[in-house]
């Protein structure tokens, strides 16, 4: 495949399986784990947001035995994310809750619930900023002092592009002109720390991308 930036572009329905499936989920899943895999070593309880057609869940939760795996998207997406998980079955992935974060009822109902880690990816890039700051919000609400957002995709750094593609994907992301677009580390630093949510590492990623993470602020009292 060629150096298409990342994900997001697009799923297919694969022949293979029969199932939707994302060329990027299958490219980007060993990186990615790997990190999990250091990140999550005392995470009980993951919370992902825009799972998608689902493939990460199915991989990335047998890999991870010790702790749960809580999918959501919004529920045009479930079929996707059950077929896969019908598929490949594992004790610990858990069928999607139903978040729209447009809508506050399910916003309101998911973070009912406590987690101790938030995963997301390719998610920041596709909603409106304004969604972006409510996905922060959950995260935020969910997590105790101490806990995990980790944020996989494209980002920009001090205003710029990281590469020619990522310029490329973001013209065509604006293009959509639903508020898509490649989000400044900067202004997503920002934005977190509003809620307690510190930037404290980052990895490089294939294809230009970044995994962020976020931690929650320890109780210090
Ligand atoms: C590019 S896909 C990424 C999917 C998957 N995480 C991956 O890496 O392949 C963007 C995801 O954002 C989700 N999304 C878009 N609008 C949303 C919204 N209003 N609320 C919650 N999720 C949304 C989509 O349903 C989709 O799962």
């Amino acid at each position: 495949m060629s150096d298409m930036p990342n994900a997001a572009r697009g799923n297919t329905i694969s022949t293979r399986a029969a199932l939707p499936f994302s060329q990027a989920c299958e490219n980007n899943r060993e990186p990615i784990l790997s990190a999990l895999r250091e990140l999550l070593t005392d995470s009980k309880c993951v919370l992902e947001i825009g799972s998608g057609t689902g493939q990460h869940s199915v991989y990335f939760a047998p890999r991870l035995p010790h702790l749960s795996w809580q999918t959501s998207d919004i529920p045009a997406n479930h079929a996707a994310i059950h077929a896969w998980q019908q598929q490949y079955p594992a004790d610990n992935v858990q069928p999607p809750l139903a978040l729209d974060l447009t809508s506050l009822d399910d916003i309101r109902a998911v973070t009912a619930q406590p987690y101790d880690a938030v995963f997301t990816a390719n998610t920041l890039h596709i909603v409106s900023w304004d969604l972006v700051l409510r996905l922060l919000g959950v995260a935020g609400s969910v997590l105790p002092a101490g806990g995990l957002f980790i944020a996989y995709g494209p980002f920009n750094e001090h205003g710029d592009y990281t590469s020619a593609s990522n310029r490329q994907f973001d013209a065509a992301l604006q293009a959509r002109g639903v508020g898509s677009a490649i989000r400044d580390i900067e202004a997503v630093t920002a934005a977190a720390e509003q809620i307690q949510l510190y930037l404290i590492d980052r990895y490089a990623m294939p294809a230009n991308n970044q995994l962020l993470v976020f931690q929650k602020q320890p109780d210090t009292l």
